[in-house]
């Protein structure tokens, strides 16, 4: 991060995660089936309990692991006196490509799909490569939008046949702002040198993938303007930093120290970070969402 980015970033930053208040969700799900990726902790689990109690017909938990699935489906059911048949857990692994087009696939068998949150996502500062690239980039970028690629005909078929306004919608980060993204400086194909483990900055990684995710949403936007065909809104949210468990990693005491402070006295509670996941796709959204980026629930950029 170069001081002048620092200097951009760091007072909106401060601004939104201290003084920011975020409303509690009200908004009217009735009837409708919304998908959350990632859903079985952190953002997602709580998004999910939210739209579950908002009134959603059928929560869809797509989750890496069905047995931690199946446990956040019982906290929710308890704490929101749900009937049980309103949460599903579908199998999906974004490391692999052959699970997101079998998740592509099993979203035909639904009746409506009326929301779809690509909340799921990693941090790792350790380089391995899965499915021909590095790990952050097939999961947060590649993964999340050839889902996206494929659950878009389901949404627009939704929105005609329903005669509503669907939404797609992807978690982001305003790390973008600070990513250095040395590797757009290098000659011939940007995946080859995302691919390189010699002089990587992995610590620079994770930034970079929600920048290019922000390019990507950004151009999937353009490309599917809204129209009676197509009336669905795809959005790009941040959170804002929130106390997850996104910073998992194995670390020493003294970055444990570091995040266990940061989280004390900067981060948003779970919860509350989750009210914009729910934004994300609030049923109310206007057009000027379409292709933007959504920050404390409202058109940033
Ligand atoms: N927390 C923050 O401060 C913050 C800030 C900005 C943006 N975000 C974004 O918010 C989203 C949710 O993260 P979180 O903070 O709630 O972290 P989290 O508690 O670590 O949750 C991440 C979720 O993604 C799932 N996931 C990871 N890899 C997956 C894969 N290959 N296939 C399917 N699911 C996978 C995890 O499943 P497992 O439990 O099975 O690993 C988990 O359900 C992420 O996209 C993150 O980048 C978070």
């Amino acid at each position: 991060m170069s001081l002048a980015q620092l200097v951009s970033f760091a007072p909106k930053f401060l601004y939104s995660q201290l003084f920011v208040r975020l409303p509690w969700p009200k908004s009217d799900f009735t009837g409708q089936t919304v998908i959350i990726t990632g859903s079985n902790t952190g953002l997602g689990l709580e998004a999910a309990r939210h739209i579950v109690r908002l009134g959603a017909a059928k929560v869809i938990l797509a989750v890496r692991t069905v047995s931690k699935g199946e446990a956040a489906a019982i906290d929710i059911l308890e704490t929101t006196g749900a009937i049980k048949n309103v949460i599903e857990i579908w199998q999906l692994d974004l490391s692999s490509y052959a699970s997101v087009k079998a998740f592509g696939s099993r979203i035909w068998s639904l009746n409506r799909l009326d929301a779809f949150i690509q909340n799921a996502g990693i941090l790792t500062t350790n380089f391995s490569v899965v499915e021909g690239n590095e790990s952050i980039i097939t999961t947060n970028v590649v993964s999340a939008t050839l889902l996206a690629l494929l659950v878009l005909p389901k949404l627009r078929q939704t929105a005609t046949r329903f005669n509503v306004r669907t939404r797609l919608s992807f978690n982001g980060s305003d790390l973008q702002y600070i990513a250095k993204f040395k590797e757009a400086d290098s000659s011939g194909s940007l995946f080859d040198a995302l691919n390189r483990k010699e002089g990587v900055d992995m610590n620079d990684r994770y930034p970079v993938s929600k920048l290019l995710l922000l390019y990507t949403v950004r151009e999937l936007a353009a490309r599917s303007p809204l129209t009676p065909e197509s009336n669905v809104i795809i959005t790009y949210f941040t959170p804002g930093a929130c106390k997850t468990e996104i910073f998992r990693q194995e670390k020493g005491w003294l970055e444990a120290a570091a995040i266990q402070a940061f989280n004390t006295l900067v981060c948003r509670t779970v919860e509350v970070g989750s009210r914009t996941v729910v934004y994300s796709v609030d049923p109310g959204l206007g057009i000027e969402a379409h292709g933007a980026f959504l920050m404390d629930n409202a058109v940033a950029s």
